[in-house]
């Protein structure tokens, strides 16, 4: 199948951005969940945390190397913003050791707990940093074509996961919040993600235990 771009406008970047971070969210307190029951390695609970891994990845990937450039081009010389940018993407790089002290812990059959709680204490502090801090500054600095630029290297760079995207980030949430997050995606993405991607989603049954 051919792969579809989400290819977002302005208020669309900042709905998925903040969609995919309680998504995010969601994914680790499941992880607790099933870790705090003894269930952190079972099969479906190991793969959210592989789906977790692999768009966690993208996402930062596409904050370090399109969103974050552009905003320190937009601040070039005020210290205080960029300092505050520097701060994310410290966090940021912190967050990967995390991740493989979960990945060890899943492999050495001991206590996943206090893994998946330092997880999610460094994931919280860095998502709140960005939601208060750098996308905010980001939303005040960058021009609508900055945002159609970034749209369009978003849906380029991440077109092969729209499949997979879409339904994880509706996986669980709010009607309402669900509602305002496809009506941002455009007709034809939103009519494949209810005929063929989120079926196949649910078929994965991603943290059941
Ligand atoms: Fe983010």
């Amino acid at each position: 199948m051919e792969a579809i771009a989400i290819q977002p406008r302005e208020m669309t970047c900042h709905t998925i951005l903040y969609a995919a971070h309680d998504a995010f969210r969601r994914d680790v307190d499941r992880l607790a969940a099933a870790a705090a029951a003894g269930k952190g390695r079972a099969s479906h609970v190991r793969a959210g945390w592989e789906n977790f891994k692999d768009l966690f990845r993208v996402h930062h990937d596409l904050e370090e190397r399109v969103l974050w450039p552009r905003v320190e081009r937009a601040v070039a010389g005020r210290r205080a913003e960029l300092a505050a940018l520097a701060e994310v993407r410290a966090e940021h790089a912190g967050i990967e050791p995390l991740i493989g002290r979960v990945d060890a812990a899943m492999d050495d059959g001991g206590d996943l707990r206090p893994a998946v709680a330092d997880l999610r204490a460094a994931l919280e502090m860095l998502l709140r940093h960005k939601e208060t801090g750098a996308l905010t500054l980001a939303e005040s600095v960058l021009a609508d074509e900055e945002w159609r630029a970034f749209a369009a290297e978003a849906g380029r760079s991440c077109e092969t996961r729209t499949p997979q995207f879409v339904p994880w980030v509706v996986d669980g949430i709010a009607p309402i919040q669900r509602s305002r997050f496809l009506t941002a995606l455009p007709a034809p993405v939103r009519e494949l993600n209810r005929v063929m991607w989120e079926p196949h989603y649910r078929k994965r049954r991603l943290w059941s235990v």
